[in-house]
């Protein structure tokens, strides 16, 4: 993007393809990191005269139209507030509303088009389909800049096919979140520890076949662990269970052994018979386990005390560490002590420390903690996975291209 300010971007339509994809409330964006990650881009050019045309899908609406729930307008309205601006914002993508927001735009003015997957072209399998979405968002602009890295490993029409449209450039997010994960895969400071969480295993398979051979310790935590203690022999209750991933997971607790990588596991839960509240946050009704007698009637929520105490002592003296995941609910107060364990830990140990995920993520902003502590907080869950399980990503593979 340097280059591109250097040769002059004044008065250029440039699209900047972001990733605003954050989490709402009730129409309220409950953590804004992923809009405060790109403005630095976006403030660049419209400080050098650029009319900029941001544009990011949130969520995952069904591609036939606006849908009031998935709006970018909360966006819109925030990242105007971040660059103490008036945001302009176009109630559609490509539509008449697009194209005379973006008419309007003056040089150094700044507008936001609605959520592109409002467009089936965005997320269609078919090449021709989603070409035919890239034509069209390719008329709005001059210049693309790619910046939304949670959504590179998307072959989508903004991400993908876009880029090869019009004159590119990577953006500054993009270039400081790959800049931080080539430093992961290449020769690490160790101990290097990994920390897993979130609801499914089948989400962390790859990570963990690539992590087997590179890690020295995987701490699982979160809805998947059940899993990992299933495949152990223990029963789990009504706790999350892929039981089709169970013999690969067994499979892999054989690898760890063998290769001397040391994959730890919860010894204790918090486990209740329903699922918290996490609109009322009424308090919860549970039970702390020991990880092998957890009740047939009752689900885990939680890593309990001893676990949150030993997964501490396994982060206390690594100099490399990578988190990606809550460990519980962190969304509800009964069930966020270990998540905040977790963070705490990475944060009193010497480490460098990169927290990957939109959910641990702003698990740490949301728990309170600050982010700046962090060596680095990630905007992208699956993206910054797919980047370590060393796959080729369509949204990075078309900036280089
Ligand atoms: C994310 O939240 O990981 C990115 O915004 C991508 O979203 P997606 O998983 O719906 O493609």
């Amino acid at each position: 993007i340097d280059e591109l300010l250097a040769e002059g971007v004044k008065g250029k339509r440039v699209f900047v393809r972001a990733d605003l994809n954050v989490p709402l409330a009730e129409g309220t964006i409950t953590d804004d990191g992923r809009i405060r990650a790109v403005q630095p881009t976006i403030a660049k050019l419209a400080e050098a005269g650029a009319r900029v045309i941001v544009a990011s899908h949130l969520g995952r609406p069904k591609g036939a139209g606006v849908e009031p729930a998935f709006s970018l307008a909360p966006a819109a309205t925030r990242l105007g507030e971040l660059l103490g601006a008036d945001v302009a914002f176009a109630t559609d993508t490509v539509g008449s509303s697009a194209k005379e927001t973006v008419a309007a735009l003056a040089d150094g003015q700044v507008a936001v088009i609605e959520n592109l997957r409002f467009n089936a072209g965005e997320t269609s399998k078919d090449d021709a389909e989603r070409g035919a979405f890239a034509d069209q968002l390719a008329e709005l602009a001059d210049i693309y800049v790619g910046d939304g890295f949670g959504a590179v490993h998307r072959k989508h029409a903004s991400v993908f096919d876009l880029p090869a449209r019009l004159p590119q450039a990577a953006g500054y997010l993009i270039a400081t979140e790959v800049g931080v994960l080539k430093k992961l895969t290449a020769e690490v400071e160790r101990p290097y520890v990994v920390v897993l969480g979130g609801a499914k295993v089948s989400d962390k398979l790859a990570v963990i076949d690539e992590l087997l051979g590179k890690a020295d310790r995987i701490l699982i935590g979160g809805g998947m662990a059940y899993t990992f203690l299933y495949a152990k022999g223990y029963e789990v209750g009504i706790s999350l269970l892929q039981k089709d991933q169970v013999e690969v997971v067994k499979e892999y607790m054989k690898r760890a052994e063998e290769t001397g990588v040391e994959l730890v596991l919860p010894v204790d839960v918090l486990v209740s018979a329903e699922f918290p509240d996490l609109k009322g946050k009424t308090p919860a009704d549970f039970t702390v386990v020991d990880a092998d007698k957890i009740p047939a009637d009752k689900e885990g929520l939680d890593i309990g005390p001893k676990t949150r105490e030993l997964y501490a002592s396994k982060i206390a003296d690594a100099k490399t560490v990578f988190w990606n995941g809550p460990v519980g609910v962190f969304e509800h107060p009964d069930y966020a002590g270990g998540t905040t364990a977790v963070a705490q830990a990475l944060l009193d140990s010497s480490a460098f420390t990169v927290v990957g995920g939109g959910d641990s993520a702003a698990a740490v902003r949301i728990l309170g903690f600050d982010e700046n502590a962090f060596g680095h907080i990630s905007t992208g869950g699956g993206a910054s996975l797919e980047y370590l399980e060393g796959k080729t990503l369509p949204g990075l593979a078309a900036l280089e291209g």
